[in-house]
This record gives structure tokens, sequence and C-alpha cells, in this order.
């Protein structure tokens, strides 16, 4: 094996390919981790971020949505296990090469979507969704958060069990469809 990429060769090459290809097997545990973790990030919130997410999921899943649909639901937020700021930045370039460009924009922007219950508090513009009804992804984006994403700070509404998520997840995440 080399030690300078320059001098890589094509058995190299090969036996990092197949090293990739099973390490990609560990993606859907390690999103179940990652939301996992959230149960320790409450951030003023009524629920923490884990009951959160779940509800989230669980008022996708019983609005009919498709796997992706419930799947974005679920992990929409996941970006706030690393960083909160830009955390659906994040959420949507882990799932990116296993999702749709729509629900990809749709878990990018959804923040600003959110904006429209809440930026007004925060000296911020609630109608910077509006930028976007053009877009292919507008009306995910606007089911995402309108519908099961704003509604889903309830620490007592009676959530689908995370563990009742992972098959989905393993579906969905079993191997990215893109590299890059
Ligand atoms: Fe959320």
């Amino acid at each position: 094996m080399f030690t300078r990429m320059q001098d890589g060769t094509a058995d190299d090459w090969a036996v990092i390919g197949a090293a990739h290809m099973e390490h990609f097997t560990k993606t859907p545990s390690q999103l179940m981790d990652m939301l996992r973790s959230l149960e320790h990030v409450t951030l003023g919130f009524a629920c923490n971020q884990l009951q959160h997410s779940l509800m989230t999921g669980t008022l996708a899943r019983r609005d009919g949505a498709s796997d992706e649909e419930v799947t974005i639901a679920l992990l929409h937020d996941v970006g706030k296990a690393v960083n909160i700021p830009n955390h659906g930045a994040i959420a949507a370039e882990i799932m990116r090469p296993y999702i749709s460009d729509d629900a990809y924009h749709a878990i990018y922007n959804h923040q600003q979507f959110q904006g429209k219950f809440y930026f007004e508090f925060l000296g911020s513009d609630p109608t910077l969704r509006d930028n976007f009804t053009t877009e292919s992804w507008y009306t995910l984006a606007e089911k995402l958060v309108d519908r099961w994403d704003a509604p889903a700070f309830d620490p007592d509404f009676e959530v689908d069990s995370l563990e009742s998520f992972e098959p989905l997840v393993q579906k969905i995440f079993a191997s990215p469809a893109r590299m890059l």
C-alpha cells in the first residue's frame, strides 16, 4: 500500500475501494447513534431533540408519507448532534448520497421555512421561505416543516420508538447512490 497518494496503483485502489464499501455498511447505525445522542440536547424547548425527531418522524409516518419523507422527517435535525447553527446543512450533506435532490434541499433549507413561526422574535425575516416558491422542492419543504416538524415539540406525545424506524434507516442508507 502506498504511503504517498502520488504512488498509488490500481491494486492499492481496489483494496481501498473494498474497505470503503465495508465501511459504508456502518452508516445506518451511525445515524441511529447520532439520533440517540439528541436525547441530551434540549436547547430550551419543551422536549429534547430525540423526542422532537421521533415525533416528526411519527407524524410523517401517520400522515401516509413516503419512505423518503419519513426518513428526512426523522433525520432533519440530526445535524444538531454535530453543530446547531448550520445543522440543516450538516444533515442535508450527510444524507445527500442517499436521497433525492428535492429532499436534500428541503432539509438544507428547513430552518428558513420554520422561520415563519419565530424569526420575528429573533429580529429576522419570517418570510424567507417565499424566496423559494418557484423551486421544485418548495412543497416538500413546506410539508416537512408545517405538517411534521413545527408541531413536534410535545414531550407527552406518544412517539413511535427509535427502533421502529431502524428498518427504514437500514433500507434508505444501505448504500450510497453517489459518492460526491
Ligand atoms: Fe426540527
